[in-house]
């Protein structure tokens, strides 16, 4: 897909990180961008300065977007470009056994269910509108292209670390989607994805106390240091321009391979 100004796309979870420096590389090649997250203030300083829409939409709840997909609409048209960004990390062992008292704790379901609703369920809701609304469209060319979807997963999806097995289990589901949903859609020219980021500094790291942020730079083989955001952008961009990708995960991860903690 040629990217342009008659291109629509919405990035979810563009307020932030790795869905802002989307945001920004797509409206560089003049795309026309919405935004769709729960932080109103951030996300509409972005789409003030890349020329976007803000929507504030939260990716579990069906009325907030159909609301969101209502405004982006009515300001670009149908998006032809989907990325969705918009996730949350959690840490969590499936049951622990306290050190001093020795009392054995279970993982609660309820943040587990939260992080599936929003990492797996929030990233198949945007996929189901988006697909809908794209097969209305015109095809771009002659071999009948309509759409690209680009879904955020993880390496943790293939190599979920000790504390990981909400986030593991909604990243592998993500992931999982991929290739089904490229099999559904491919007869209408839309074509899914999956960025499987490694270790990325964005604000989802800087929680973080700096020496361990230094460890799990230093874990990487190379380049020896944390993913930019940029980098993940430019892979979006690649994977809009390129047809052939299609139906299928990519790490992004400069060969990490995360270990047992
Ligand atoms: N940073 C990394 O190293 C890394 C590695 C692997 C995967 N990822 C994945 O990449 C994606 C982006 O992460 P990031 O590092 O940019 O984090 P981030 O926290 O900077 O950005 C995530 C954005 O998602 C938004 N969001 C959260 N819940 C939402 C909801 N219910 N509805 C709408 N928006 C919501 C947040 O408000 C935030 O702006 C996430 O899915 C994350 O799991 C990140």
């Amino acid at each position: 897909m040629k990217l342009d100004k008659s291109i629509a796309a919405i990035v979810t979870g563009g307020a932030s990180g790795l869905g802002a420096a989307s945001a920004r590389q797509l409206a560089a090649k003049g795309v026309r961008v919405a935004i769709f997250d729960l932080q109103a203030v951030q996300g509409q300083a972005l789409a003030a300065e890349i020329g976007g829409v803000f929507c504030e939409v939260d990716v579990t709840s069906e009325a907030s977007v159909d609301a969101g997909l209502a405004k982006a609409r009515a300001a670009h048209g149908i998006e032809r470009v989907l990325v969705n960004c918009a996730g949350i990390a959690t840490s969590r062992k499936i049951a622990t056994r306290k050190r001093d008292s020795g009392e054995i704790l279970m993982h609660d379901i309820a943040s587990f269910q939260r992080t599936i609703a929003i990492n797996l369920v929030g990233t198949f809701q945007m996929m189901a509108k988006s697909s809908v609304a794209m097969m209305t469209l015109d095809p771009l060319n002659a071999e009948g292209a309509r759409g690209i979807m680009i879904n955020t997963a993880s390496v943790a999806a293939e190599d979920g670390q000790m504390g990981q097995v909400a986030y593991a289990a909604s990243k592998g589901g993500v992931l999982a989607m991929t290739l089904p949903v490229a099999r559904d859609l491919a007869s209408q020219g839309i074509r899914v994805m999956t960025i499987m980021p490694g270790l990325f500094h964005t604000p989802m790291f800087d929680g973080l106390p700096e020496a361990a942020q230094k460890a799990l730079a230093d874990s990487v083989p190379f380049p020896s240091r944390l993913g930019k955001p940029e980098e993940y952008a430019a892979l979006v961009q690649s994977i809009c321009e390129n047809d052939m990708l299609n139906g299928t995960g990519i790490r992004l991860d400069g060969a990490v391979r995360l270990g047992y903690r």
